[in-house]
């Protein structure tokens, strides 16, 4: 496995592989890494003969007051779970090759970002779409696998690679779940054994959500987002929203939606958690 650390040297292996006709699959990820984002290191392999790993805290996509500093990062453990999967390259650069200090250009998505994590993290889509389109021009891959996870992060990635003709096929992999429902994530390593324990009231409340549309179908909706949050605040997190939207265009449900997304995200303590279900509604 080759580890890569300027876009330069990224470019060459890419365009190597390319000239070989193998197909490039990359995993686009913040590091610290856990059985979520290897699945989507396991589809990658399916869909690609070359699979590369990207590494990179982004600062661009963090708040001022938001976690950049504390952001877990074990790149020891990354390396050897990466290489025990198989991956043939890791492109973990530095914030200093990835970022002129005097850029002035920004991709920013105006549509489906406003909502959801966009409407209490307004710099962050910004920072993720323009961090996605530098990765892809390093990496230049033929397909890329984002976690459904992030389900608005993976609707404002399709639109980008759409809107600005990537020439790269997006994938959403599910989301990965520890035994007891809970999302796998990075930020689950801030949580305490008890907040641990209470932030399992948001995959719960999904999993209801979900039993109760698929036995009572739409009329379940009626109320349904507040009911989650009261069921997250009924274990103390601080909900930051819940909401059921079309999952195609994240407008707010109605009587055409036939994708439902449910969406959801809560302080435990310090941390902010994300969740969601997508429901078919036919
Ligand atoms: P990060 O949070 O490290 O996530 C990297 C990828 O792993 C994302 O596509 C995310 O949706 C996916 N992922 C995380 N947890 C998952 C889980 N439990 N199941 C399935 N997939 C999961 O998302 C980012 O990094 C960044 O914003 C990035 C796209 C890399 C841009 O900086």
């Amino acid at each position: 496995m080759k580890l890569i650390k300027t876009i330069a040297e990224m470019q060459q292996f890419s365009k190597s592989a390319l000239r070989h006709r193998q197909k490039i699959g990359v995993v686009p990820t913040m590091g610290y890494l856990h059985e979520g984002h290897m699945s989507l290191v396991d589809m990658a392999h399916k869909l690609a003969d070359v699979v590369i790993v990207t590494v990179f805290v982004n600062p661009t996509q963090f708040g001022p007051n938001e976690d950049l500093a504390k952001y877990p990062r074990d790149f020891d453990h990354d390396w050897s779970l990466c290489e025990k999967r198989g991956v043939d390259a890791v492109f973990a650069p530095e914030p200093e090759e990835m970022y002129c200090p005097d850029r002035s250009v920004w991709v920013t998505e105006e549509k489906l970002s406003r909502g959801l994590c966009g409407q209490s993290r307004p710099v962050h889509f910004r920072g993720v779409t323009t961090v996605v389109a530098k990765l892809f021009n390093a990496t230049l891959p033929d397909v890329a696998v984002f976690g459904q996870k992030d389900a608005q992060q993976a609707m404002v990635i399709k639109r980008m690679t759409r809107d600005l003709n990537f020439p790269v096929e997006i994938v959403v992999a599910p989301i990965v779940r520890e035994a007891d429902g809970l999302a796998m994530s990075s930020r689950n390593k801030y949580l305490s054994a008890d907040e641990r324990i209470r932030a399992l009231a948001i995959s719960a409340a999904l999993r209801e959500a979900d039993a109760g549309i698929k036995t009572a179908g739409r009329k379940a909706l009626c109320g349904l987002a507040e009911s989650i949050s009261a069921k997250i605040a009924a274990a103390s997190g601080r909900v930051d929203y819940v909401e059921a939207l079309d999952a195609d265009n994240l407008e707010p449900a109605s009587e055409s939606t036939r994708c439902l997304l449910i969406a959801a995200a809560a302080y435990f303590g310090a941390t902010r958690l994300i969740d969601n279900v997508i429901i078919n509604l036919d």
